[in-house]
């Protein structure tokens, strides 16, 4: 199962930026231990600090892959573009964040790409991309190939 992870702007520095809010761990270093959690699962990850950078990859994947999970940073918040590339590929997209946006500065309660998404998840820490790979996982294929949610 081809699942692509996306982090934009200024997620990089994770590990080193705000670590009260973010903690302090790279990502690099966390999805190390995911892809070895789940063998199985054919991880990719891509970061990029440009937007359109993040559309061109979203563009790029999001009609042949299984899922995406998507920290939009920033462009969370901002990004009309990003969203209408959600709107625009077949491949379903589960949101994250890190922190708990609703419990933070008003701007961060709004996101432009929710909409879009098949859900969100924030406020689990790293685990919140976790939690998001088991939306994926619990997927099984049916017997007539259809994809259906199991308990
Ligand atoms: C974030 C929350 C955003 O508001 C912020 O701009 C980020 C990180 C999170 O993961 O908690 O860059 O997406």
């Amino acid at each position: 199962m081809k699942l692509l992870i996306i982090n934009g702007p200024n997620l990089n520095l994770l590990g080193v930026r705000e670590k009260t809010v973010y903690g302090n761990r790279s990502f690099e270093h966390y999805f190390e231990e995911l892809k070895a959690t789940y063998p199985d699962l054919e991880l990719e990850y891509f970061q990029s600090n440009t937007e359109g950078l993040l559309i061109d990859k979203i563009h790029e994947v999001g009609f042949t892959y299984k899922g995406i999970i998507l920290n939009a940073g920033a462009y969370t918040h901002t990004s009309i573009a990003l969203a209408d590339a959600i709107g625009a590929i077949t491949t379903p997209v589960v949101e994250v964040h890190i922190s708990n946006v609703y419990a933070r500065e008003a701007f961060r309660h709004k996101s432009m790409i929710a909409p879009r998404c098949l859900g969100s998840i924030c406020g689990f820490g790293l685990e919140s991309y976790r939690l998001a790979l088991q939306y994926f996982i619990s997927l099984k294929p049916n017997k007539v190939g259809f994809e259906v949610k199991t308990s």
